[in-house]
């Protein structure tokens, strides 16, 4: 058996042009979606990410700055320019890409995030919404494995979930979304014990654990749906998932490729959410 690849150029397009036809209307009406991306230091991986995220703010009509800052920035001194950002009335979103250099405390940094701005949905107080599936924003990465679920047709309800990584930023929101949507849920980390006899009872399994190529037909269930997070360079230096694609590929129902799934629907739900930050923080003015 050989499994759908999930083709992120025709997925993709579709959810972004309703994005841009929001912002189109929110526009008309006075408010253009502002999105603000601090850059700490020169990672050359954070590097690229900070520039396609501001290349698709602009490609959805959603105005966005970049503020790129020496790697010997002080803390305070980000400190000052998230203030500065928190009182901006024309930047909706704010995100400060991790990580960040040793000597600053990104828990400082996040928390001190207005929290209705923090589009990342990385401070305390969206992370607790979050957790107890009140309103608010959802975390990029782990809301766009569940857009590409739904509009790959997956059902989510009643199925065996396995979240492989218990990251802040993928695995543990990760399986909460999965939760919201009634999968019984496992997450594996570096620690599980036989971890394949555990993957291999998953129908959906989603795997954020930062190695290259960790995941091989072993650990899959014949016809399970696999989403791979990772974002690696193999040993000639080309990009790759956590998953080892080719090996997987034969025993999958459902499969993302690396790069150009999960990557660019991270960033479309981070369109998603400035947009919607605006629209919040458009009608709270409103109201005062
Ligand atoms: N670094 C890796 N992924 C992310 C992300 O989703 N948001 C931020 N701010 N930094 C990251």
């Amino acid at each position: 058996m050989t499994a759908q690849i999930i083709n992120g150029k025709e997925l993709i397009p579709s959810v972004r042009a309703q994005i841009a036809e929001e912002v189109r209307e929110l526009t008309g009406q006075g408010v253009k979606p502002g999105l603000a991306v601090v850059l700490v230091g020169d990672d050359q991986a954070s590097a690229v990410y900070v520039r396609n995220k501001a290349k698709s703010c602009e490609e959805v009509g959603i105005y966005s700055e970049v503020h790129r800052l020496p790697g010997e920035t002080t803390q305070e001194e980000l400190l000052k320019l998230v203030a500065q950002l928190n009182a901006a009335d024309n930047i909706h979103g704010i995100l400060v890409q991790l990580p960040l250099p040793k000597h600053i405390e990104e828990k400082a940094v996040i928390d001190a995030i207005r929290a209705d701005k923090d589009v990342d949905c990385f401070h305390p107080i969206n992370v607790g919404n979050l957790m107890i599936g009140d309103d608010g924003f959802l975390p990029c990465t782990p809301s766009g494995v569940m857009e590409i679920l739904r509009r790959t047709g997956v059902s989510v309800a009643g199925k065996k979930a396995v979240v492989i990584g218990r990251s802040n930023i993928v695995g543990k929101p990760m399986a909460l979304l999965l939760l919201r949507e009634h999968a019984t849920v496992t997450v594996c980390h570096s620690r599980t014990a036989n971890m394949e006899e555990i993957t291999r009872e998953a129908d959906i399994l989603v795997v954020a654990i930062g190695k290259a190529k960790f995941v091989k037909r072993s650990f899959v269930k014949p016809g399970a749906v696999v989403i791979d997070v990772g974002m690696n360079r193999d040993e000639n230096g080309k990009l790759c998932g956590d998953v080892d694609f080719d090996d997987v590929k034969e025993a999958a129902g459902v499969i993302t490729p690396v790069p150009g799934v999960v990557g660019p629907m991270t960033i479309t739900m981070l369109l998603q959410n400035t947009l919607e930050a605006a629209r919040r923080l458009h009608q709270a003015a409103v109201k005062a």
